[in-house]
């Protein structure tokens, strides 16, 4: 790999601990004013001192990320379909590499669908990102996107639809945690990262699908509503983080948690009166 590859993908899985946690505020792309994500600098703005990564569109990064943060950016640059519209696997790369260049990010991401109507499309989108990466020496993230068949996430469409974005050139992969989640990991000859999925029952589980994840092999997280839809934010990336980067337990990571909620409830209360 060439320095400058090996480098952003370093800012991304911190070599101390081989692993990362990287924030996903990208969901607008296809959800428009996602809950909690509304407005989203004030979502992003107070997570971004505890997220190795920011995994966002240019959009939101140009209006709603200050420039002067050094945060290592994973930029999206596929898209073409919305939660209403009639297929969401027909995306298309939308973002030039010159226009992902003079953002300065450290990683391109896109989705691909497999087994979807624009399997092919969304493939050879993958292929070409890879081969522009390659050129300019930055990473391709590919997301294995599932859609709205949230049935899909097993070991079984895992394992293929992970392996086949290795294939294909990704440099990272980030796909969902699932039963027999190392099987995933083993078959996959580049890193894994979990998405956390639609926002669980409580802090606790997310917790739970953390640890099992970086348990089976995963090298980190790329999280959003489970983080950003919680009441208590900040707290939840740390607790994530524990989990991630300090090999905490789940019961250590939600007393942690516990902890730090009263802090952030405080300070809340102190900005609202
Ligand atoms: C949407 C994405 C999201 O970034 C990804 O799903 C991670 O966010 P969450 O933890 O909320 O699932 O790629 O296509």
């Amino acid at each position: 790999m060439d320095w400058g590859m090996k480098n952003r993908l370093a800012r991304i899985i911190k070599p101390e601990t081989g692993r990362g946690v990287m924030l996903a505020v990208d969901h607008g792309y296809f959800l428009g004013p996602t809950e909690r994500l509304e407005v989203p600098r004030k979502t992003i703005q107070p997570l971004l001192p505890y997220a190795d990564s920011l995994m966002l569109t240019r959009g939101v990064l140009r209006t709603s990320v200050d420039a002067n943060f050094p945060i290592p950016i994973v930029l999206r640059v596929s898209g073409g379909s919305s939660i209403i519209g009639k297929d969401l696997s027909n995306e298309k790369i939308t973002t030039s590499i010159k226009d992902a260049i003079r953002l300065n990010v450290t990683a391109l991401a896109l989705s691909i669908f497999v087994g979807a109507r624009y399997e092919h499309e969304s493939l050879v989108s993958l292929a070409k990102l890879v081969n522009e990466g390659e050129e300019y020496g930055i990473p391709v993230l590919a997301v294995t996107a599932i859609g709205k068949e949230l049935e899909k996430r097993d070991e079984r469409y895992l394992s293929l639809s992970c392996r086949i974005a290795a294939e294909f050139g990704a440099h990272l992969v980030k796909t969902y945690y699932c039963e027999n989640f190392e099987k995933v990991v083993n078959k996959c000859p580049v890193p894994l990262i979990i998405a956390g999925g639609p926002k669980l029952e409580n802090e606790h589980d997310a917790l739970q699908l953390t640890y099992d994840a970086i348990q089976a092999g995963a090298v980190g997280v790329d999280m959003g509503r489970n983080i950003w839809q919680s009441d208590y934010p900040v707290s939840m990336i740390k607790a994530v983080r524990a989990i991630v980067h300090e090999n905490h337990t789940v019961k250590e990571a939600h007393d942690l948690f516990n902890k730090l909620k009263t802090t952030e409830q405080s300070a809340k209360t102190a900005t609202s009166v």
